[in-house]
């Protein structure tokens, strides 16, 4: 078996590294195509070195770009990659552009697609993530979910649950390995040494890029805004190129830099900003991996945005959005800096995303579909059969699994009172409300 991963951005070659280690450890035949979306040493190759795995065996370097152009030249160099390699299964990992292209093109060569961190949705069709991680979705044949929540998401678009896998988030695998590693070894970045990171109490990590907020002045002013007034706080902001341009576009670099208690250093690597982020006191972000490794290192989170494909994180009570409202920013920073219990609610929301075993929970599922033939996309020569949609209450001990087997049919959906649940083969059904395929 031979298993291609494109990649092209900064969460993804986090994200995937525990899988790309994993797969190495196993023995498989792997290549790695980076599409240079990210080129930056302290957006790409930082991330190489700190999770310590190989560079990529292509690096397609599309630069920086439009949306469309970007795209039509990521898929131009990973078809030509795909060509030639003829792997079984191609993964991509998220929403970014890489996650389109890739997507589109391995369907379109009849490689199966394995997408990590599948079925997630903020339900803002405005985001480019959005129309990527839908479109990818669309696409798959294996789905890699972290949470239940998700794979309802995927259930309620009419996705059958059968390639449905729920694994957690690589993202929690990333943060406990290395950040016992971090913690051994210590700050390295020079910018933090000079800050005497090791001494300062009141950390407050901030990152932001997201199109939305740093493209957009009136959202940027009131977030500055806000920070202004922070100032019990050292701010640590280890700022992303694209706000970095945008902020000296609008003129607003040099405000927010000349605050004494705000501190912008340029990106960090892997493990110094582990290490900043499990030493802070609170998280202003709208990254999406963020939402996720604040919950996973116990840090409250208070995301710059209106809505969240991670809601996961904020019904566990680990997160809260707070838009770009000053007001609101400020109400909630000062609660958690000031009121003990509440910021102790929030330290203690439990995980979602999982134990820190999703890449092995990943790969022992592509071995399996390998060895089941799954993997192997053909033109159907069956004559098509029919189903019938149709629905029933559950009045029989039985599991999922037992039901299907029995009706020769496959469950869609299933109600626990209000509640949806995900057709995981062991749940008992014994109550439940089901819609289910009768296969004639
Ligand atoms: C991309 C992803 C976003 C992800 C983010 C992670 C898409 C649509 N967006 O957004 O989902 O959350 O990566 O960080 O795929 N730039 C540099 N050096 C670099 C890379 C970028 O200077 O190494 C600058 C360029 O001016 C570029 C801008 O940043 O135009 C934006 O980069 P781009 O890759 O288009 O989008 P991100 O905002 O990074
Ligand atoms: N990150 C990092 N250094 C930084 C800022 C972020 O290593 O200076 C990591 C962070 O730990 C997280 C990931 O980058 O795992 C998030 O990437 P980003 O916010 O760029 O993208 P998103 O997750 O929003 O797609």
């Amino acid at each position: 078996m031979k298993i291609a991963t494109i990649l092209g951005t900064r969460p993804e070659i986090i994200k995937m590294a525990p899988i790309i280690d994993e797969i190495s450890k196993r023995g498989i035949d792997q290549i790695v195509l980076h599409t240079g979306q990210h080129y930056d040493k302290e957006m790409s190759d930082n991330f190489f070195r700190d999770l310590e795995i190989p560079t990529p065996d292509y690096n397609i370097q599309v630069g920086s770009g439009t949306h469309g152009k970007q795209t039509g030249l990521m898929m131009k160099g990973i078809e030509e990659v795909l060509i030639e390699e003829k792997p079984d299964i191609v993964l991509v990992q998220g929403d970014t552009n890489a996650v389109l292209a890739g997507a589109l093109v391995a369907g379109k060569l009849h490689i199966a697609v394995g997408h990590v961190e599948a079925g997630l949705r903020s339900f803002d069709m405005t985001m480019p993530e959005e129309i990527n991680r839908r479109v990818a979705d669309i696409v798959s044949a294996m789905y890699f979910i972290p949470t239940e929540e998700s794979a309802i998401n995927l259930l309620a678009e009419g996705f059958s649950h059968e390639n449905l896998i729920i694994t957690g988030n690589t993202v929690v695998d990333a943060c406990f390995r290395h950040l016992e590693i971090a913690k051994k070894r210590g700050f390295e970045e020079q910018s933090l040494a000079d800050l005497d990171i090791e001494n300062m109490d009141n950390i407050l990590t901030l990152t932001m890029h997201r199109a939305e907020n740093v493209d957009v002045r009136e959202r940027v002013t009131n977030i500055i805004g806000a920070l202004k007034e922070l100032s019990d706080m050292n701010i640590i902001f280890p700022i992303h190129p694209r706000t970095k341009n945008t902020l000296e576009n609008f003129g607003l670099f040099d405000e927010l830099n000349d605050l004494d208690h705000v501190h912008i250093i340029k990106p960090l690597g892997y493990l110094d900003f582990l290490l900043l982020t499990s030493k802070s006191t609170l998280i202003l972000t709208d990254s999406g991996g963020l939402q996720e490794e604040a919950i996973t290192l116990d840090v409250p989170a208070l995301t710059l945005r209106y809505n969240t494909e991670r809601p996961e994180t904020v019904t566990a009570g680990g997160n809260i959005l707070v838009g770009s409202d000053k007001d609101v920013i400020l109400e909630n920073a000062n609660r958690i800096l000031n009121d003990k219990e509440f910021a102790d609610k929030m330290k203690n929301a439990p995980n979602p995303y999982g134990i820190g075993d999703s890449a092995k929970l990943t790969v022992d599922a592509i071995e399996d579909y390998y060895e089941r033939g799954l993997l192997d996309i053909r033109a159907p020569e069956d004559i098509m059969g029919s189903f019938t949609r149709k629905m029933a209450t559950i009045d029989e001990d039985i599991t999922v699994a037992e039901f299907e087997d029995k009706n020769d049919s496959l469950i869609h959906m299933i109600f626990d009172g209000e509640k949806m649940r995900f057709p995981a083969d062991d749940l008992k059904l014994n109550g439940m409300m089901i819609t289910y395929d009768k296969r004639n």
